[in-house]
């Protein structure tokens, strides 16, 4: 699939969780636009991997520490003039049903989907609001709109992501900035972990019959991340296959 053409020239972006599946899509369409495209991710071998098949710059950084968050956008800052676009995408599981769910499970979950949003966010506020102008893409899920047995952490981070970004797009509207989130579904490792039978089943509920492959997805992102999509703030978009028709 080519290329969606907006341009990003001069654009420095970062992207979280880009070592493997969405991110990594994402960071590559960013990459092949023009941006100054920063991949960060806890993995590091793969963020180095990532990085260098796409020619980006990647930083091991954990979304969970304010401090690595602030120096990574510092640093972008410091190198580039400029940070223009963030999407917030990295994520983790720790399924298990809510009676058997440790305050660990609970915890991290929160606070890289969550926390991990919130951090970037305030971080690059105001560089975005001395420019007059950003970007942020958040990434949500059906289960936060839905719920799924065995998710409860995840579905409340992801339904906290959707709130956290209708209220930031409220506050950072007069500052040029738009913030939106995409409910995806792809083949990624993470629905690798579902079993054969359920994956068909689930497949089967999506009216165009399949998952997205994550290129799909990082096309939907780079056209909210774009100029021309100024106009649009403090949406969902679901990016499924009409899943939640
Ligand atoms: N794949 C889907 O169908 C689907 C559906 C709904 C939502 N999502 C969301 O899309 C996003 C990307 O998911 P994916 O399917 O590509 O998953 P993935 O597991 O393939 O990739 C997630 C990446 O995030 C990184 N990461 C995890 N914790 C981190 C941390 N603390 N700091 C930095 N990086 C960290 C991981 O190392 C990994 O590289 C996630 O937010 C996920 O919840 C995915």
């Amino acid at each position: 699939m080519g290329n969606v053409k907006f341009d990003f020239t001069n654009r420095s972006v970062i992207v979280t969780g880009a070592a493997r599946g969405i991110g990594l899509e994402v960071a590559r369409f960013f990459q092949d636009a023009g941006a100054r495209t920063y991949m960060c991710d806890f993995d590091a071998d793969e963020l180095k991997k990532a990085a260098d098949e796409i020619g980006a710059h990647g930083f091991p950084v954990d979304v969970s520490s304010t401090e690595q968050v602030e120096a990574l956008v510092g640093q972008v800052v410091e190198e580039t003039g400029s940070i223009d676009v963030i999407v917030n995408n990295a994520g983790i599981l720790r399924d298990t049903v809510v009676w058997k769910m440790t305050d660990e499970q609970w915890d991290q979950v929160l606070s890289v989907h969550a926390g991990g949003t919130f951090r970037f966010t305030r971080a690059a506020v105001p560089h975005f609001r001395k420019q007059e102008y950003g970007r942020i893409i958040n990434v949500t899920s059906y289960t936060g709109l839905h719920g799924n047995t065995g998710q409860a952490n995840y579905a409340t981070a992801k339904a906290g992501i959707v709130g956290f970004t209708k209220t930031t797009a409220k506050e950072l509207a007069r500052f040029g900035v738009t913030v939106n989130a995409i409910s995806p579904n792809a083949k990624t490792r993470m629905v690798a972990s579902i079993p054969e039978d359920k994956l068909g089943e689930i497949a089967a509920g999506i009216p165009i019959g399949r998952f997205a492959e994550p290129e799909e997805i990082a096309a939907a992102i780079g056209f909210l991340a774009s100029e021309e999509a100024g106009y649009i703030t403090g949406t969902v978009l679901p990016v499924d296959g009409g899943l939640a028709m």
